[in-house]
């Protein structure tokens, strides 16, 4: 990696606060697992939120969550809290409750299963 990639990977990082986020936050936004439309207004309700109530996370917009039915899906992480049916309002909710709040929409979880394995340090040991 030369010196113009470091700065610009690092201005990344920078950028998207990784270091002081809490959560990561999937949102998948069809098509198969919803109407592309239905999707794309999850995707967007879900930055507003975020953005309104200042949710110290990270949050990607996932080509397929592999579910494929009963979206938009909406995964939170580091507790691996699946939600199915994210509407824009339930994704204001969960964006209030469970990512800020720290506790998960117990009535819209359809799974949860944190990661098996054990966090594997960096390169650099981070
Ligand atoms: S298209 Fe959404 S889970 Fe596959």
């Amino acid at each position: 990696m030369d010196a113009k990639d470091a700065a610009k990977i690092e201005a990344g990082f920078a950028k998207m606060s990784l270091g002081s986020a809490r959560r990561h936050v999937f949102l998948c936004p069809g098509p198969e697992c919803c109407a592309g439309e239905a999707g794309q207004a999850s995707w967007e309700a879900l930055k507003a939120a975020c953005k309104a109530q200042g949710a110290a996370t990270l949050r990607s917009k996932a080509d397929c969550l592999r579910v494929c039915a009963g979206g938009p899906w909406l995964v939170v992480y580091p507790e691996g809290t699946w939600y199915g049916q994210a509407s824009p309002e339930r994704v204001e909710r969960i964006v209030r409750e469970h990512v800020v709040g720290g506790r998960p929409v117990a009535e819209w979880v359809v799974r949860t299963q944190p990661l098996a394995g054990a966090a594997t340090p960096g390169p650099a040991g981070q």
